[in-house]
Protein backbone atom coordinates (compact mmCIF):
# COMPACT_ATOMS: atom_id res chain seq x y z
CA UNK A 1 0.00 0.00 0.00
CA UNK A 2 1.89 2.92 -1.32
CA UNK A 3 -0.48 5.43 -1.53
CA UNK A 4 -3.84 5.70 0.63
CA UNK A 5 -6.91 8.15 0.54
CA UNK A 6 -8.29 8.34 4.12
CA UNK A 7 -11.82 9.79 3.98
CA UNK A 8 -12.55 11.42 7.11
CA UNK A 9 -9.15 11.92 8.31
CA UNK A 10 -9.67 14.85 10.23
CA UNK A 11 -12.10 13.37 12.40
CA UNK A 12 -11.92 11.66 15.93
CA UNK A 13 -10.79 7.80 13.96
CA UNK A 14 -9.66 9.21 10.71
CA UNK A 15 -7.19 11.56 12.01
CA UNK A 16 -6.15 8.93 14.84
CA UNK A 17 -5.85 6.42 11.75
CA UNK A 18 -3.76 8.92 9.86
CA UNK A 19 -0.97 9.59 12.64
CA UNK A 20 -0.80 5.66 13.34
CA UNK A 21 -0.05 4.83 9.61
CA UNK A 22 2.69 7.72 9.08
CA UNK A 23 4.10 6.52 12.84
CA UNK A 24 4.09 2.82 11.88
CA UNK A 25 4.20 2.37 7.74
CA UNK A 26 7.01 4.57 6.54
CA UNK A 27 6.33 3.73 3.10
CA UNK A 28 2.99 4.83 2.43
CA UNK A 29 1.62 8.19 1.50
CA UNK A 30 -1.64 9.34 2.68
CA UNK A 31 -4.07 12.00 0.79
CA UNK A 32 -7.00 12.56 3.69
CA UNK A 33 -10.14 13.99 1.99
CA UNK A 34 -12.19 15.52 4.49
CA UNK A 35 -15.00 18.20 4.27
CA UNK A 36 -14.47 19.44 7.71
CA UNK A 37 -17.96 19.91 8.64
CA UNK A 38 -18.57 20.68 12.71
CA UNK A 39 -16.45 17.20 13.02
CA UNK A 40 -13.67 17.26 11.52
CA UNK A 41 -10.47 20.03 12.86
CA UNK A 42 -7.49 20.39 10.53
CA UNK A 43 -5.60 20.79 14.01
CA UNK A 44 -6.00 16.89 13.99
CA UNK A 45 -3.60 16.35 11.47
CA UNK A 46 -0.71 18.45 12.98
CA UNK A 47 2.72 17.24 13.90
CA UNK A 48 1.88 14.92 10.61
CA UNK A 49 5.15 14.64 8.47
CA UNK A 50 3.80 16.65 5.66
CA UNK A 51 6.26 15.23 2.80
CA UNK A 52 4.20 11.91 3.29
CA UNK A 53 0.70 13.68 3.92
CA UNK A 54 -1.76 15.63 1.96
CA UNK A 55 -4.91 17.46 2.69
CA UNK A 56 -7.92 17.39 0.18
CA UNK A 57 -10.22 19.53 1.70
CA UNK A 58 -13.85 18.50 -0.17
CA UNK A 59 -16.55 16.55 -0.49
CA UNK A 60 -17.04 12.82 -0.56
CA UNK A 61 -20.19 13.39 -2.76
CA UNK A 62 -17.83 15.34 -5.21
CA UNK A 63 -17.71 12.86 -8.04
CA UNK A 64 -14.93 14.67 -10.18
CA UNK A 65 -12.74 15.21 -7.04
CA UNK A 66 -13.46 11.62 -5.74
CA UNK A 67 -12.40 10.53 -9.36
CA UNK A 68 -9.22 12.35 -9.72
CA UNK A 69 -7.90 11.05 -6.55
CA UNK A 70 -9.15 7.73 -6.86
CA UNK A 71 -6.51 7.50 -10.29
CA UNK A 72 -4.11 8.05 -8.31
CA UNK A 73 -4.59 5.85 -5.06
CA UNK A 74 -3.51 1.95 -4.49
CA UNK A 75 -6.65 2.14 -1.66
CA UNK A 76 -9.26 4.02 -0.15
CA UNK A 77 -10.02 3.76 3.29
CA UNK A 78 -13.49 5.23 4.63
CA UNK A 79 -13.97 6.89 7.90
CA UNK A 80 -15.81 9.71 6.69
CA UNK A 81 -19.12 10.17 7.83
CA UNK A 82 -22.01 11.71 9.91
CA UNK A 83 -21.28 9.95 13.25
CA UNK A 84 -23.56 10.77 16.01
CA UNK A 85 -26.79 9.28 16.67
CA UNK A 86 -28.36 12.23 18.94
CA UNK A 87 -27.88 14.29 15.63
CA UNK A 88 -29.24 11.96 13.07
CA UNK A 89 -32.21 11.37 15.54
CA UNK A 90 -32.94 15.59 15.16
CA UNK A 91 -31.80 15.73 11.71
CA UNK A 92 -31.38 12.84 9.66
CA UNK A 93 -30.78 14.86 6.20
CA UNK A 94 -27.13 14.75 6.28
CA UNK A 95 -26.70 11.38 7.26
CA UNK A 96 -28.66 10.03 4.43
CA UNK A 97 -26.55 12.52 1.78
CA UNK A 98 -22.84 11.74 3.50
CA UNK A 99 -23.32 8.13 4.67
CA UNK A 100 -25.52 6.78 1.75
CA UNK A 101 -24.70 9.06 -1.69
CA UNK A 102 -20.93 9.81 -0.28
CA UNK A 103 -20.26 6.07 0.10
CA UNK A 104 -22.12 5.28 -3.63
CA UNK A 105 -20.19 7.64 -4.70
CA UNK A 106 -16.72 6.42 -3.84
CA UNK A 107 -17.68 2.66 -4.79
CA UNK A 108 -18.30 4.08 -8.25
CA UNK A 109 -15.17 5.62 -8.40
CA UNK A 110 -13.56 2.39 -7.06
CA UNK A 111 -15.14 0.54 -10.09
CA UNK A 112 -13.81 2.43 -12.45
CA UNK A 113 -10.38 2.67 -11.20
CA UNK A 114 -9.76 -0.39 -9.69
CA UNK A 115 -8.95 0.69 -6.50
CA UNK A 116 -9.08 -1.22 -3.21
CA UNK A 117 -11.57 -0.34 -0.94
CA UNK A 118 -12.36 -0.91 2.87
CA UNK A 119 -15.06 0.31 4.11
CA UNK A 120 -15.27 1.28 7.84
CA UNK A 121 -18.81 0.27 10.10
CA UNK A 122 -20.16 0.14 13.16
CA UNK A 123 -21.48 -2.81 15.42
CA UNK A 124 -24.84 -0.44 15.53
CA UNK A 125 -25.83 -1.95 12.31
CA UNK A 126 -26.61 -5.30 13.92
CA UNK A 127 -28.95 -3.44 16.11
CA UNK A 128 -28.80 -4.56 20.41
CA UNK A 129 -28.82 -7.20 22.88
CA UNK A 130 -30.28 -7.66 25.80
CA UNK A 131 -28.32 -7.19 29.50
CA UNK A 132 -28.64 -10.55 30.20
CA UNK A 133 -27.88 -12.10 26.47
CA UNK A 134 -24.96 -14.82 26.79
CA UNK A 135 -24.42 -13.90 22.71
CA UNK A 136 -22.21 -10.96 21.58
CA UNK A 137 -22.29 -9.91 17.34
CA UNK A 138 -20.47 -11.93 15.13
CA UNK A 139 -20.37 -11.36 11.08
CA UNK A 140 -22.98 -13.96 10.75
CA UNK A 141 -25.40 -11.70 13.15
CA UNK A 142 -28.42 -10.21 11.26
CA UNK A 143 -28.60 -6.74 10.47
CA UNK A 144 -31.53 -4.58 12.84
CA UNK A 145 -30.35 -1.22 13.04
CA UNK A 146 -32.53 0.66 15.60
CA UNK A 147 -31.51 4.44 14.34
CA UNK A 148 -31.10 6.81 11.25
CA UNK A 149 -27.52 6.49 11.91
CA UNK A 150 -27.44 3.22 11.92
CA UNK A 151 -29.66 2.06 8.97
CA UNK A 152 -27.77 5.17 6.82
CA UNK A 153 -24.36 2.76 7.89
CA UNK A 154 -26.32 -0.46 7.52
CA UNK A 155 -27.18 0.85 3.73
CA UNK A 156 -23.70 2.01 3.10
CA UNK A 157 -22.32 -2.15 4.32
CA UNK A 158 -24.94 -3.12 1.72
CA UNK A 159 -23.83 -0.98 -1.53
CA UNK A 160 -20.02 -2.42 -0.55
CA UNK A 161 -21.25 -6.01 -0.64
CA UNK A 162 -23.10 -5.45 -3.96
CA UNK A 163 -20.62 -3.60 -5.67
CA UNK A 164 -18.15 -6.74 -4.37
CA UNK A 165 -20.41 -9.28 -5.99
CA UNK A 166 -21.65 -7.49 -8.59
CA UNK A 167 -18.69 -5.68 -9.96
CA UNK A 168 -16.01 -6.83 -8.27
CA UNK A 169 -14.69 -4.14 -6.91
CA UNK A 170 -11.96 -5.07 -4.77
CA UNK A 171 -13.48 -4.25 -0.81
CA UNK A 172 -13.24 -5.21 2.51
CA UNK A 173 -15.43 -4.18 5.49
CA UNK A 174 -14.79 -3.75 9.24
CA UNK A 175 -17.59 -3.27 12.06
CA UNK A 176 -16.17 -1.85 15.35
CA UNK A 177 -17.46 -1.04 18.64
CA UNK A 178 -16.84 1.71 20.60
CA UNK A 179 -14.30 3.75 20.64
CA UNK A 180 -11.99 6.39 22.87
CA UNK A 181 -8.98 8.47 23.00
CA UNK A 182 -7.84 11.40 22.04
CA UNK A 183 -9.85 14.16 19.69
CA UNK A 184 -12.98 12.85 19.82
CA UNK A 185 -15.85 15.55 19.58
CA UNK A 186 -17.34 16.84 22.75
CA UNK A 187 -21.09 15.65 21.78
CA UNK A 188 -19.61 12.02 22.68
CA UNK A 189 -20.10 10.35 25.88
CA UNK A 190 -16.63 10.33 27.50
CA UNK A 191 -15.24 13.49 26.28
CA UNK A 192 -18.86 15.49 27.41
CA UNK A 193 -18.77 14.18 30.61
CA UNK A 194 -14.77 15.25 30.96
CA UNK A 195 -15.16 18.36 29.89
CA UNK A 196 -18.45 19.12 31.81
CA UNK A 197 -16.38 18.55 34.48
CA UNK A 198 -13.79 20.64 33.20
CA UNK A 199 -16.28 23.18 32.63
CA UNK A 200 -18.09 23.02 36.25
CA UNK A 201 -21.11 21.82 34.49
CA UNK A 202 -22.57 18.29 35.85
CA UNK A 203 -22.25 14.80 33.84
CA UNK A 204 -25.30 13.99 31.93
CA UNK A 205 -26.68 10.04 32.07
CA UNK A 206 -29.27 8.83 29.85
CA UNK A 207 -32.45 7.10 30.65
CA UNK A 208 -31.42 4.34 34.14
CA UNK A 209 -27.53 4.35 33.03
CA UNK A 210 -27.27 0.76 32.95
CA UNK A 211 -27.00 0.15 28.86
CA UNK A 212 -23.64 -1.08 28.02
CA UNK A 213 -21.07 -0.19 25.02
CA UNK A 214 -17.93 -2.57 24.52
CA UNK A 215 -15.33 -0.06 24.39
CA UNK A 216 -12.04 -0.18 22.60
CA UNK A 217 -9.15 2.18 22.10
CA UNK A 218 -8.89 3.78 18.98
CA UNK A 219 -5.25 2.99 18.14
CA UNK A 220 -6.48 -0.58 18.94
CA UNK A 221 -9.16 0.16 15.90
CA UNK A 222 -6.08 1.43 13.83
CA UNK A 223 -3.92 -1.35 13.87
CA UNK A 224 -7.02 -3.82 13.28
CA UNK A 225 -8.16 -1.71 10.23
CA UNK A 226 -4.37 -1.60 8.95
CA UNK A 227 -4.14 -5.63 8.95
CA UNK A 228 -7.43 -6.33 7.53
CA UNK A 229 -6.48 -3.65 4.18
CA UNK A 230 -3.16 -5.60 3.91
CA UNK A 231 -4.40 -9.78 4.94
CA UNK A 232 -8.36 -9.43 4.94
CA UNK A 233 -9.96 -12.00 2.42
CA UNK A 234 -11.54 -9.59 -0.78
CA UNK A 235 -15.29 -9.13 0.09
CA UNK A 236 -15.47 -10.24 3.67
CA UNK A 237 -16.08 -8.71 6.77
CA UNK A 238 -14.26 -8.09 10.32
CA UNK A 239 -15.65 -7.60 13.45
CA UNK A 240 -13.77 -5.15 15.43
CA UNK A 241 -13.57 -5.36 19.41
CA UNK A 242 -11.61 -5.50 22.62
CA UNK A 243 -13.90 -7.57 25.25
CA UNK A 244 -14.29 -4.00 26.47
CA UNK A 245 -17.93 -4.24 27.99
CA UNK A 246 -18.39 -1.77 30.58
CA UNK A 247 -22.09 0.04 31.37
CA UNK A 248 -22.61 3.97 31.37
CA UNK A 249 -22.88 3.88 34.91
CA UNK A 250 -19.49 2.35 35.45
CA UNK A 251 -17.98 4.71 32.88
CA UNK A 252 -18.99 7.91 34.38
CA UNK A 253 -18.42 6.97 37.85
CA UNK A 254 -14.54 5.85 36.60
CA UNK A 255 -14.12 9.30 35.21
CA UNK A 256 -16.07 10.99 38.37
CA UNK A 257 -13.34 9.32 40.57
CA UNK A 258 -10.00 9.84 38.45
CA UNK A 259 -11.56 13.95 38.55
CA UNK A 260 -11.78 13.75 42.19
CA UNK A 261 -15.85 14.17 42.06
CA UNK A 262 -18.48 12.20 44.23
CA UNK A 263 -20.04 8.84 42.87
CA UNK A 264 -23.41 11.04 42.25
CA UNK A 265 -21.82 14.13 40.75
CA UNK A 266 -24.41 13.99 37.60
CA UNK A 267 -27.58 14.82 36.66
CA UNK A 268 -29.91 11.80 35.27
CA UNK A 269 -31.94 13.29 31.48
CA UNK A 270 -33.78 12.19 29.36
CA UNK A 271 -33.24 9.07 27.51
CA UNK A 272 -32.62 8.78 23.74
CA UNK A 273 -35.54 7.76 21.51
CA UNK A 274 -34.70 3.92 20.38
CA UNK A 275 -31.52 4.11 23.18
CA UNK A 276 -29.94 0.53 21.76
CA UNK A 277 -29.64 -1.66 25.16
CA UNK A 278 -26.06 -3.24 24.79
CA UNK A 279 -23.47 -3.61 22.32
CA UNK A 280 -20.96 -6.37 22.50
CA UNK A 281 -18.56 -8.03 19.82
CA UNK A 282 -17.04 -11.20 19.26
CA UNK A 283 -13.66 -10.51 17.40
CA UNK A 284 -12.53 -14.27 17.08
CA UNK A 285 -12.75 -14.14 13.50
CA UNK A 286 -10.39 -11.27 13.34
CA UNK A 287 -7.80 -12.52 15.84
CA UNK A 288 -8.03 -16.44 14.47
CA UNK A 289 -7.71 -15.37 10.50
CA UNK A 290 -5.27 -12.58 10.89
CA UNK A 291 -3.75 -12.76 14.25
CA UNK A 292 -4.71 -9.38 15.25
CA UNK A 293 -5.09 -8.46 18.70
CA UNK A 294 -5.47 -5.78 20.77
CA UNK A 295 -2.71 -3.80 22.76
CA UNK A 296 -4.44 -0.64 25.21
CA UNK A 297 -6.76 -3.59 27.11
CA UNK A 298 -5.95 -1.73 30.70
CA UNK A 299 -9.57 0.58 30.02
CA UNK A 300 -8.83 2.34 33.22
CA UNK A 301 -5.42 3.52 32.45
CA UNK A 302 -6.89 4.58 28.71
CA UNK A 303 -9.38 6.75 30.23
CA UNK A 304 -7.11 8.28 32.78
CA UNK A 305 -4.78 8.92 29.82
CA UNK A 306 -7.83 10.50 27.85
CA UNK A 307 -9.09 12.05 30.73
CA UNK A 308 -5.13 14.07 30.82
CA UNK A 309 -5.24 14.89 26.73
CA UNK A 310 -8.64 16.81 27.61
CA UNK A 311 -6.79 18.42 30.13
CA UNK A 312 -3.88 19.40 29.00
CA UNK A 313 -5.84 20.42 24.85
CA UNK A 314 -8.55 22.61 26.48
CA UNK A 315 -7.77 24.99 23.45
CA UNK A 316 -8.75 22.56 21.36
CA UNK A 317 -12.38 21.64 22.77
CA UNK A 318 -13.32 25.03 24.34
CA UNK A 319 -14.60 26.96 21.83
CA UNK A 320 -17.06 24.38 20.85
CA UNK A 321 -18.60 23.49 23.88
CA UNK A 322 -21.10 26.27 24.16
CA UNK A 323 -22.71 25.15 21.56
CA UNK A 324 -22.36 22.10 22.07
CA UNK A 325 -24.48 21.93 25.32
CA UNK A 326 -27.34 24.72 23.46
CA UNK A 327 -27.82 21.83 21.12
CA UNK A 328 -28.22 19.26 24.53
CA UNK A 329 -30.20 21.67 26.04
CA UNK A 330 -32.63 22.07 23.17
CA UNK A 331 -33.40 18.53 23.59
CA UNK A 332 -33.06 18.23 27.46
CA UNK A 333 -30.18 15.87 27.42
P1 LIG B 1 -16.26 11.93 13.35
O1 LIG B 1 -17.64 12.49 13.33
O2 LIG B 1 -15.34 12.30 14.46
O3 LIG B 1 -15.51 12.29 11.99
C1 LIG B 1 -16.13 12.23 10.75
C2 LIG B 1 -15.22 12.96 9.73
O4 LIG B 1 -15.84 12.84 8.44
C3 LIG B 1 -15.06 14.46 10.01
O5 LIG B 1 -13.71 14.82 9.87
C4 LIG B 1 -15.92 15.13 8.95
O6 LIG B 1 -15.45 16.41 8.59
C5 LIG B 1 -15.81 14.13 7.80
N1 LIG B 1 -16.95 14.21 6.88
C6 LIG B 1 -18.28 14.21 7.19
N2 LIG B 1 -19.01 14.34 6.08
C7 LIG B 1 -18.14 14.37 5.02
C8 LIG B 1 -18.29 14.47 3.62
N3 LIG B 1 -19.50 14.56 3.04
N4 LIG B 1 -17.17 14.48 2.86
C9 LIG B 1 -15.95 14.40 3.42
N5 LIG B 1 -15.74 14.33 4.75
C10 LIG B 1 -16.82 14.30 5.54
O7 LIG B 1 -16.46 10.35 13.26
P2 LIG B 1 -15.66 9.17 13.97
O8 LIG B 1 -16.21 8.93 15.30
O9 LIG B 1 -14.20 9.42 13.79
O10 LIG B 1 -16.12 7.94 13.03
C11 LIG B 1 -15.40 7.65 11.84
C12 LIG B 1 -16.01 6.43 11.19
O11 LIG B 1 -15.96 5.32 12.08
C13 LIG B 1 -17.49 6.57 10.81
O12 LIG B 1 -17.69 5.93 9.57
C14 LIG B 1 -18.23 5.86 11.92
O13 LIG B 1 -19.46 5.35 11.45
C15 LIG B 1 -17.25 4.75 12.23
N6 LIG B 1 -17.30 4.20 13.61
C16 LIG B 1 -17.20 5.04 14.68
C17 LIG B 1 -17.13 4.51 15.97
C18 LIG B 1 -16.99 5.40 17.19
O14 LIG B 1 -16.98 4.90 18.30
N7 LIG B 1 -16.84 6.71 17.05
C19 LIG B 1 -17.21 3.12 16.15
C20 LIG B 1 -17.34 2.29 15.02
C21 LIG B 1 -17.36 2.85 13.75
O1 LIG C 1 -20.91 1.35 18.67
C1 LIG C 1 -20.25 2.16 17.76
C2 LIG C 1 -20.86 3.54 17.75
O2 LIG C 1 -20.45 4.17 18.96
C3 LIG C 1 -20.44 4.38 16.55
O3 LIG C 1 -20.96 3.79 15.38
C4 LIG C 1 -20.93 5.82 16.67
O4 LIG C 1 -20.39 6.60 15.61
C5 LIG C 1 -20.44 6.39 17.99
O5 LIG C 1 -20.96 7.69 18.16
C6 LIG C 1 -20.89 5.49 19.15
O6 LIG C 1 -22.34 5.51 19.27
P1 LIG C 1 -23.06 5.60 20.72
O7 LIG C 1 -24.41 6.13 20.50
O8 LIG C 1 -22.86 4.32 21.47
O9 LIG C 1 -22.08 6.69 21.41
P2 LIG C 1 -22.36 7.99 22.32
O10 LIG C 1 -21.02 8.50 22.73
O11 LIG C 1 -23.29 8.94 21.69
O12 LIG C 1 -23.07 7.35 23.60
C7 LIG C 1 -22.52 6.28 24.34
C8 LIG C 1 -23.54 5.87 25.39
O13 LIG C 1 -23.66 6.90 26.37
C9 LIG C 1 -24.94 5.65 24.85
O14 LIG C 1 -25.54 4.57 25.57
C10 LIG C 1 -25.67 6.96 25.16
C11 LIG C 1 -25.01 7.39 26.46
N1 LIG C 1 -24.90 8.86 26.71
C12 LIG C 1 -24.41 9.64 25.72
C13 LIG C 1 -24.24 11.00 25.93
C14 LIG C 1 -23.69 11.89 24.85
C15 LIG C 1 -25.23 9.36 27.96
O15 LIG C 1 -25.67 8.63 28.87
N2 LIG C 1 -25.05 10.71 28.18
C16 LIG C 1 -24.57 11.54 27.22
O16 LIG C 1 -24.40 12.75 27.49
Amino acid sequence: MKSIIVTGGAGFIGSNFVHWVLDNKPDTQVTVLDALTYAGNRENLLGCDEARMRFVHGDICDVDLVDGLFAEADACVHFAAESHNDNSIADPSPFLRTNVQGTFTLLEAARKHGTRFHHISTDEVYGDLALDDPKRFTEESPYRPSSPYSSTKAASDHLVRAWYRTYGVPVTLSNCSNNYGPRQHIEKFIPRQITNILSGLRPKLYGDGRNVRDWIHVDDHSSAVWTILENGALGETYLIGADGERSNIDVLRSILEVMGRGADDFDWVKDRPGHDRRYAIDSSKLRRDLGWSPEHTNFDEGLRQTIQWYIDNESWWRSEKEATEAKYAASAQ
